[in-house]
C-alpha cells in the first residue's frame, strides 16, 4: 500500500460553523486529523501521514508561506517513504497557491491540491470527499510525472490552470477553455489529457534555494482610469500585471506611464480581465513590445511566474521566453 502525506494549511474544509449551516462559520478551525477520522475509508486507499503546517483561511496566504510550504513538501518527497502529497487548502487562494507549487516542487511523485466550499459542520460539507478522491488520484500510477494537479468536485484540474469560477457552489473550480486534465468517480481515475507547459522536475525555479521573492503588483484598468496608480505602484514593485481589458488593453494615458516606467526598469505584464483566450503581443497598445504577454495565465497567476522569474533574471526577452515556456 503506497504512503501519502497529508499536508493540511486551513480553509473552509477545515472550517466549523452553525451546526448543519453554510454559512457564518470560521475557516481554518479543525485540525486535520479530525477530518481524516470523519473519513473512515481512507485507510483502505493508503497509509497516510498527516501534517499540520498552518490552519488558516487562505487569505492569509503570502508569499512567505508559499516558500515554506514547498519546502515542507519538496523534503517529504525526497523521502523514499513517501508517494505523494495532498495539500488541503482554503479555496480563495488555491490558485496562486497551487501554480507556486507547480513551479517549485522538484519531484516526479503527484502533488494534489484540494479544499472544501462548504465547512465541515455543513450538512452539505464536500470537504471529506475531496480529500478522499484526491488522495485517490494521489496513489494512481498515471498521477506520477503530470506536476501538481488540483482536484474538486469529481474533475481533475493542473496547477497551472485552475481557478475559482464560482464563490457560492460546490463546483467551484474550472481551467476555462482549457476543460480539464481528466475526471474520478470514487477512486477510480480517468486522465483525458495532459499540461505541456513545464511544471515541477521540469521548473527551471524548482532546483533554486528560494528565501524571499520581489515584490510585484497587480492593477486593474477600466474606463477613466488614472495611471497615477502605475507610477505609485513603481515605487515599491519591481513588476507589475496589468489586468487590462479585452487584449490585455488600456487607454493612451496608461501606454506613456507604461514606457516612461519601462526605461526606469519597471517590468510589465498585459493580463486580461477577461477570463477567457489568450494574450498575444499586440502592436497597437504595446508597439516597441514593453509589456510581456501574460499567455493564458490570469492576473494573480501571471505575478506569481513573475516574481519567480525577477528572482533569476531582470532581462525582459528572458522573462518573456518564461511566459512562453510556463
Ligand atoms: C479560504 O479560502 O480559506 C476560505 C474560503 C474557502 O476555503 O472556501
Amino acid at each position: 500500500m503506497k504512503t501519502i502525506a497529508i499536508v493540511a494549511t486551513g480553509g473552509t474544509i477545515a472550517g466549523v460553523g452553525k451546526a448543519g449551516k453554510t454559512v457564518a462559520y470560521h475557516a481554518g478551525e479543525i485540525n486535520i486529523n479530525q477530518i481524516i477520522e470523519s473519513i473512515p475509508m481512507l485507510k483502505d486507499l493508503a497509509n497516510i501521514k498527516e501534517y499540520q503546517v498552518l490552519n488558516v483561511d487562505s487569505n492569509e496566504m503570502n508569499p512567505y508561506r508559499w516558500i515554506e510550504l514547498s519546502k515542507t513538501i519538496n523534503e517529504l518527497l525526497s523521502n523514499n517513504n513517501i508517494d505523494g502529497v495532498v495539500v488541503t487548502h482554503g479555496t480563495d487562494t488555491l490558485d496562486e497557491t497551487a501554480y507556486y507549487l507547480t513551479l517549485t516542487i522538484n519531484s516526479h511523485k503527484p502533488v494534489v491540491i484540494t479544499g472544501a466550499m462548504r465547512p465541515a459542520s455543513a450538512t452539505s460539507t464536500d470537504g471529506p470527499f475531496n480529500l478522499y478522491e484526491a488522495v485517490a488520484l494521489a496513489i494512481h500510477n498515471e498521477a506520477y510525472g503530470q506536476g501538481v494537479m488540483g482536484v474538486f468536485s469529481s474533475t481533475i484540474y493542473s496547477g497551472r490552470d485552475i481557478q475559482k469560477v464560482n464563490n457560492f457552489k460546490v463546483d467551484a473550480f474550472d481551467q476555462k477553455a482549457l476543460g480539464c486534465l481528466g475526471y474520478m468517480q470514487d477512486q477510480e481515475v480517468y486522465f483525458y489529457s495532459k499540461t505541456f507547459k513545464k511544471h515541477t522536475y521540469l521548473s527551471r525555479f524548482s532546483k533554486q534555494d528560494i528565501k524571499e521573492l520581489p515584490n510585484v503588483g497587480i492593477v486593474y484598468f477600466y474606463a477613466g482610469a488614472s495611471s497615477q496608480i502605475l507610477y505609485d505602484m513603481a515605487h515599491y514593485h519591481q513588476g507589475i500585471i496589468i489586468t487590462g481589458s479585452g487584449s490585455g488593453n488600456y487607454s493612451q494615458e496608461w501606454l506613456k506611464a507604461i514606457e516612461d516606467l519601462s526605461q526606469q526598469g519597471t517590468i510589465f505584464v498585459r493580463c486580461s480581465r477577461v477570463t477567457q483566450g489568450i494574450i498575444f503581443n499586440d502592436e497597437i497598445f504595446d508597439p516597441h513590445h514593453l509589456c510581456i504577454p501574460g499567455n493564458t495565465l490570469t492576473p494573480q497567476k501571471a505575478r506569481v511566474l513573475l516574481m519567480l522569474s525577477l528572482s533569476q533574471t531582470h532581462d525582459i526577452d528572458e522573462i518573456r521566453h518564461i511566459f512562453n515556456e510556463y
